[in-house]
């Protein structure tokens, strides 16, 4: 598989959190707290390449000749339902970011996914675009949002989840190479029920407590 385009984070504090993530006795409260953590931890990484612009702040001592975030940043757009719980980590850290969201969910029997809603920033094509999932499988999800957003005329998608299996980093790479994959961890493989291993189990169900 080819590693173009695919960045896994491997900094110590993101590992530890991703590692009580997968633990079957962490409860949905410290799970939801996590998921949040680490999307603001990625965050940080993914928002590297934002383009920046010269200014002149005056300090209480003096003109700082020093840099901010130039044009109209970000937009970022959870998959219906995991996605919402990497929300809160990104606001909290993207200066004026905007929340659009897709509805999806995978068909039980089929595994294929299903769309149910879509509401997106009117302003999103002039942003660059941060997809959130914590789940990358078979990446039938991932694969069918980036090209609703692609059809809304959106160029500049990112795809940032917490785990993704090699099936799914293939299916993104094959349907949309341009597209960056950001994760937290890449595990080995999918089970017969398409679900992660080791992975950390069914996402949505463990942050809203539903399962
Ligand atoms: C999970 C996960 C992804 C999808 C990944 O959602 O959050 O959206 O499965 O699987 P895929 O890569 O094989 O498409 P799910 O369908 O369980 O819906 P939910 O978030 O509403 O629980
Ligand atoms: N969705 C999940 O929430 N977990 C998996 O392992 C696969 C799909």
């Amino acid at each position: 598989m080819s590693q173009e385009n695919v960045f896994v984070f491997d900094h110590p504090l993101i590992q530890h959190k991703v590692s009580l993530l997968r633990d079957k006795n962490t409860s949905t409260k410290e799970f939801r707290e996590l998921v949040s953590e680490i999307a603001m931890l990625m965050a940080y990484e993914v928002t590297r390449d934002l383009p920046m612009k010269e200014v002149d702040i005056e300090t209480p001592v003096a003109v700082a000749h020093t840099k901010m975030l130039a044009g109209k940043s970000i937009a970022i757009v959870p998959i219906l339902r995991a996605g919402l719980g990497m929300v809160d980590g990104m606001v909290a850290l993207i200066p004026n970011v905007k929340v659009g969201h897709i509805g999806l969910y995978r068909d039980p029997v089929t595994v294929e996914p299903v769309t149910y809603y879509c509401k997106l920033p009117e302003d999103v094509n002039e942003r660059d675009v941060i997809l959130l999932d914590p789940m990358l499988a078979t990446g039938g999800s991932a694969s069918a949002a980036i090209g609703y957003l692609k059809e809304k005329g959106i160029t500049n998608i990112k795809f940032m989840c917490l785990i993704a299996a090699p099936e799914g980093i293939a299916r993104i790479q094959k349907d949309h190479p341009d597209i960056k994959i950001y994760c937290a961890a890449k595990d080995e493989r999918l089970n017969d029920h398409s679900y992660i291993v080791p992975g950390l189990g069914d996402a949505g169900d463990r942050i809203f407590g539903t399962n």
